[in-house]
């Protein structure tokens, strides 16, 4: 069948849209139909180099839509279902997924940009085969994916908008609750206050955290971050952050920072604002290279240097729960999408990602 897709065919140009063919699903995968991906500054690595991948791909990796037809031995999901895209595939079956770590499945050590036999279910009109970005290729009107790839959802949930919950939320609000595992009363510095550090101010707020600092360098994410819930806002363009998240928390430090930036120096800085015993969570994506450096020290003062993929903590039941808080009015979804687009003002919507400019625009397919 035909598809209409954003290809990236070389770095540092723009995403092209073309009608593509879709290939039948094959055995364990499904034919899906989007209804909308929220544009992610995941994707935008692989357009600057940053994230090396080969080309040309099928970017966007934070989708939602409808299953149309699913492959032989396919189990989980059937023709109908509402699906969440995962970025990361969980098998159920491998040492991590039975040892209750689903997001560092083993799936993840096969390449990621085509189906599991390694081959691609995206053509080109001209017959060039094409790379699907984390088994997802949400800037695609249809796709297929590896069964292990979407996560069923309920029916009742608007799509263009708990699309938001196949990254960025889960990413950001996901370490609150499984990583940090933030207690009532807890000091919580924010870096990076974008379309998922917001996912992290909101849910350090539903977890009852008492101080929520937030940092940014730009005024407009600082304001976003107290409609959020950020009960302090840090100008990192100002001040120094980490004496200023110093002085705020009373402590000497913060019980718990997240980074978001996925810069040398946010990660540092937010590890450095911890207190003896705090700990530090990584969340953002940083540059291949990237390399930290900290004072061992402050390991030996008991702080927890870490990180987390997808939320860190166990995606099939992870999406369902936060699209159920969405639902029943405790969880802002609809306040994250500041646009929504057509497909073809993609690289218009990385323009103002980039510029700050908005906390998620959406990719909404007719
Ligand atoms: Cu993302």
């Amino acid at each position: 069948m035909n598809a209409q897709a954003a290809i990236l065919y070389e770095v540092k140009k723009p995403v092209v849209f073309e009608d593509v063919e879709v290939l039948e699903p094959g055995p364990h995968e499904v034919l899906v139909k989007w209804t909308a991906n929220g544009v992610c500054h995941s994707d935008y690595h692989l357009i600057t180099g940053d994230s090396p991948h080969p080309l040309p791909v099928v970017l966007g990796h934070e989708a939602a839509g409808v299953v149309q037809k699913v492959g032989a031995g396919v189990e989980t999901v059937q023709a109908g279902d509402h699906v969440c895209s995962s970025y990361i595939p969980s098998c159920g079956r491998c040492w991590y997924c039975i040892g209750g770590q689903p997001t560092m499945c083993a799936l993840r050590d096969k390449p990621r940009w085509f189906m599991h036999d390694g081959t691609s279910r995206l053509r080109t009109r001209s017959g060039r085969s094409l790379h699907h970005y984390l088994q997802v290729a949400g800037y695609a009107t249809h796709t297929v994916l590896p069964e292990q790839s979407v996560i069923p959802i309920r029916k009742d949930a608007p799509l263009d908008v708990v699309c938001l919950v196949s990254c960025g939320v889960l990413a950001g609000a996901g370490p609150v609750f499984n990583r940090a595992k933030v207690q009532p009363g807890a000091s919580v510095a924010v870096w990076g206050c974008g379309g998922v550090g917001l996912n992290t101010i909101q849910m350090a707020k539903l977890m009852g955290a008492g101080k929520i600092i937030a940092v940014d360098v730009m005024k407009q994410k600082l304001d976003w971050a107290q409609e959020f819930g950020a009960t302090h806002a840090v100008d990192a363009s100002k001040e120094d952050p980490v004496a200023s998240v110093h002085a705020l928390s009373g402590t000497a430090g913060v019980d718990y920072a997240f980074e978001l930036v996925g810069t040398q120096k946010t990660m540092e800085q937010a590890f450095n604002a911890t207190h003896r015993g705090g700990m530090c969570v990584v969340v953002g994506v940083s540059p291949a290279g990237t390399r930290l450096s900290i004072d061992p020290g402050m390991l030996l003062q008991q702080r927890v240097l870490t990180g987390t993929s997808f939320g860190g903590g166990h995606q099939r039941t992870d999406v369902p729960m936060l699209i159920d808080l969405y639902m029943s009015g405790k969880y802002k979804l609809d306040e994250m999408i500041t646009r929504r687009v057509p497909l073809t003002q993609l690289n218009e919507a990385f323009d103002l990602m980039l510029a700050g400019e908005v906390k998620r625009s959406v990719v909404v397919y007719d």
